[in-house]
């Protein structure tokens, strides 16, 4: 559903993604962690075809998302890091839009993003975007991505501004979206949303893939069961934390 071959992003003199391969399967929950700056939102961006990759080359669905950039994002889904939507609409309007945007003025779609708008907990629907709060912005985005079910759905750092109803939520909708058959590509730095959700985990550092694989394979590579103690290892910081707590 997602392959990622090559993929290389340079910023001047910064190799923010170096050489990175991905491929995840149907009904997959795919962890994308690493450090701030590591190169996730990057790569996550070059996956959803909204950055262009300086090298490599991406398939979503089979097919090369830059050739066929229309008929790939019309079937995928995207959750950015801040989400962006027009300030000016209320949000009833912004998910009109949205249905309207991808022809889904469907009675089916309708259902769904009610069921999703009340699982939510979303009462501000005839409130303006830019009244509202990170996590209620973010629960709108999340409304308009899952009501269309897409085939696969980019995460990034999905939970950021969410409240525990909200994120356990959230998971549960993922989970569900997964055994349905659908893909799932999140970024988080929550390490038991990635523990709880993901099938396999893939740790990003210094814009290079340092290991891949589930839960119980990382804790065996890195040789540490705790995974926050697994991440500081892989991401090869262990030394250099302990140098710098013993300083202090
Ligand atoms: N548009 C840009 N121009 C120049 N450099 C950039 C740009 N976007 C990202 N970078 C650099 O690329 C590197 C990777 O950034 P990226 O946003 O992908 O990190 P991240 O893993 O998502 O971090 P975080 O966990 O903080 O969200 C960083 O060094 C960043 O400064
Ligand atoms: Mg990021």
């Amino acid at each position: 559903m997602i392959r990622a071959k090559s993929l290389t992003k340079v910023f001047g003199e910064k190799v923010a993604v170096d050489h990175i391969d991905i491929e995840i399967g149907e009904g997959e929950i795919y962890a994308f962690l690493g450090p701030n700056g590591a190169g996730k939102t990057t790569t996550l961006k070059m996956l959803t075809g909204v950055m262009k990759p300086t090298e490599g080359e991406v398939l979503v669905l089979g097919k090369d998302i830059f050739k066929h950039p229309v008929e790939i994002k019309r079937q995928i889904g995207v959750v950015p890091d801040e989400p962006k939507m027009y300030p000016s609409l209320k949000g009833w309007e912004f998910l009109k839009f949205i249905r309207s945007v991808y022809r889904m003025d469907d009675e089916k779609t309708e259902e769904r993003m009610k069921n999703l708008i009340d699982v939510f907990g979303i009462n501000y629907l005839e409130r303006y975007i830019f009244e509202m709060s990170h996590g209620m912005k973010q629960k709108l985005m999340l409304v308009s991505v899952l009501m269309r079910k897409p085939k696969v759905i980019f995460l990034d750092e999905p939970s950021v501004g969410l409240d525990v109803i909200a994120t356990a939520v959230l998971k549960e909708l993922l989970r569900k979206h997964a055994s349905d058959g659908g893909t799932i590509f999140l970024t988080t730095h929550i390490l038991d949303m990635a523990q709880d959700l993901a099938n396999r985990i893939g740790i990003i550092s210094n814009g290079k893939m340092v290991a891949e694989g589930t839960v119980g394979e990382l804790r065996e590579i890195a040789g540490r069961k705790d995974l926050e103690e697994v991440f500081i290892k892989l991401t090869g910081n262990e030394e250099k934390l302990r140098e710098m707590l013993e300083r202090l």
